[in-house]
């Protein structure tokens, strides 16, 4: 990656950005996002299922569209922020009655209340470009998963060149209305060693989407 890029996003969202923006964008989320993002939904939740251990903990849950995709033997806590997005995910569990969601709650990520080593599986599913702190999100996965566990992100990432790193560094401006920063680094999230220990992969069709995948030690 060119030296001179930012790792870190220039704007940063706090928790209260983050709870008004997505209070706005609960209602049309699935219809705006739900689309463009499902082929990293559903490669993140394959991976997820494919992987030992049944105790999952997604994080950003959101309105729930990753929920229905995972297999009946996982068993699924979800987490948020924002309560108006919690809403939607938790009529989405009574509408489809989706047994194995074992709980879903109103918590920061980057400062859960749950035990050290509670889960096999954490999944960050377009989370990471919304946190306030990337790192410690990281940090506090890699607390609440199990050694010998499993990390999943997937996400957009500021391009490292090209067409697509001018338009997303024009696009940060926005990032507080957007709710998300276009201009997330891969590095800001992942420090070199875990760069180094993780698969990364582009999600097809496009690639513009990340599928990261970091053991446990
Ligand atoms: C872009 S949405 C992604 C939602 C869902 N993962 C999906 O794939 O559709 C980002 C979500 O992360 C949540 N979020 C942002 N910061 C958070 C934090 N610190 N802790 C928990 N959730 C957070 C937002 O409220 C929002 O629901």
């Amino acid at each position: 990656m060119d030296a001179t890029l930012p790792t870190a996003p220039h704007t940063a969202l706090d928790a209260h950005d983050v709870r008004r923006a997505y209070a706005r964008w609960a209602g049309v989320y699935d219809i705006v996002f739900g689309g463009v993002s499902s082929f990293g939904r559903r490669r993140a939740v394959q991976a997820a299922n494919a992987l030992p251990g049944s105790d999952v903990l997604e994080v950003g849950v959101g309105t729930g569209l990753a929920l229905p995709y995972y297999d009946a033997d996982k068993r699924v806590t979800g987490i948020d922020l924002s309560a108006d997005m919690l809403e939607r995910a938790r009529r989405r569990v009574r509408r489809e009655r989706l047994a194995h969601v074992a709980a879903l709650a109103e918590m920061d990520a980057e400062q859960t209340s749950f035990a050290d080593d509670s889960f096999d599986i954490a999944v960050a599913m377009f989370v990471a470009s919304v946190v306030p702190n990337p790192r410690r999100l990281l940090a506090e996965l890699k607390r609440v998963v199990r050694p010998g566990g499993h990390i999943l992100f997937v996400n957009h990432f500021l391009a490292e060149g090209g067409a697509r790193l001018a338009v997303e560094r024009a696009m940060a401006s926005s990032s507080r209305l957007l709710g998300w920063h276009p201009d997330f680094a891969l590095d800001a999230l992942l420090p070199a060693e875990d760069r180094a220990r993780a698969t990364i992969r582009p999600v097809p069709p496009a690639g513009l989407f990340t599928l990261v995948h970091l053991p446990c030690e």
